[in-house]
């Protein structure tokens, strides 16, 4: 089974790929992706499964996610992605807004879309609770891993690298709750 990811993040179809057995996952590398206007990660991610949908016939994945941290009212959320450019900014910006604050209460979201060829939507949301470290430490992962720590954990997630994420990241519980919204093959 083969369906195209519609994002240009190239970590995401990798490790979509690894959490949906028997799927190839391609990213659909586009540079007209309409903005991401949705109030919810799935609006988000609807709007970027239409977008695929007009350009791909087959199966068609989309994910939105975001890290949501208490102390800042769950920001930056559904804007995750415009807080600061990839990596290392986003992550010294973050760590800037909370210095001296000492509840670091966080939780990653994914939520992802899958539209049949037939055009019916299956739908699959996970979430990985944790707090936000003082400094970053890790290698693997991408964007705040190496500030995520995990609920029962010490390390960051790009500490626990991506076997670990493969297990137990935001993205491999939804695309465990889609694999158990796909029809019987
Ligand atoms: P989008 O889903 O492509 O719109 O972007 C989501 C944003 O949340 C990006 O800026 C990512 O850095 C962040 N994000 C989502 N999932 C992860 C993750 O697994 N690790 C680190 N950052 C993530």
């Amino acid at each position: 089974m083969k369906a195209v990811l519609c994002s240009r993040n190239p970590h995401k179809a990798r490790e979509l790929e690894r959490l949906l057995p028997g799927w190839t996952i391609e990213s659909l590398e586009r540079d007209d992706y309409p903005p991401e206007t949705g109030a919810t990660y799935y609006e988000n991610a609807a709007l970027k499964a239409a977008f695929g949908r007009e350009h791909e016939q087959g199966w068609v994945l989309a994910e939105d996610s975001g890290i949501e941290v208490a102390a800042l009212g769950g920001r930056p959320g559904v804007l995750s992605a415009r807080y600061a450019p990839e990596g290392a900014p986003a992550v010294a910006k973050l760590l800037g807004e909370l210095e001296g604050v000492a509840e670091r209460g966080a939780r990653y979201v994914s939520e992802l879309v899958l539209l049949s060829p037939e055009g019916r939507e299956l739908r699959g949301t996970g979430k990985l609770e944790g707090r936000i470290a003082y400094e970053p430490a890790g290698t693997e992962g991408f964007g705040y891993d190496p500030i995520f720590v995990p609920d029962g954990e010490e390390r960051t997630v790009a500490e626990l690298g991506d076997r670990w994420k493969a297990e137990n990241s935001h993205r491999a519980r939804a695309a465990r709750a889609l694999v158990r919204a796909l029809p019987p093959r």
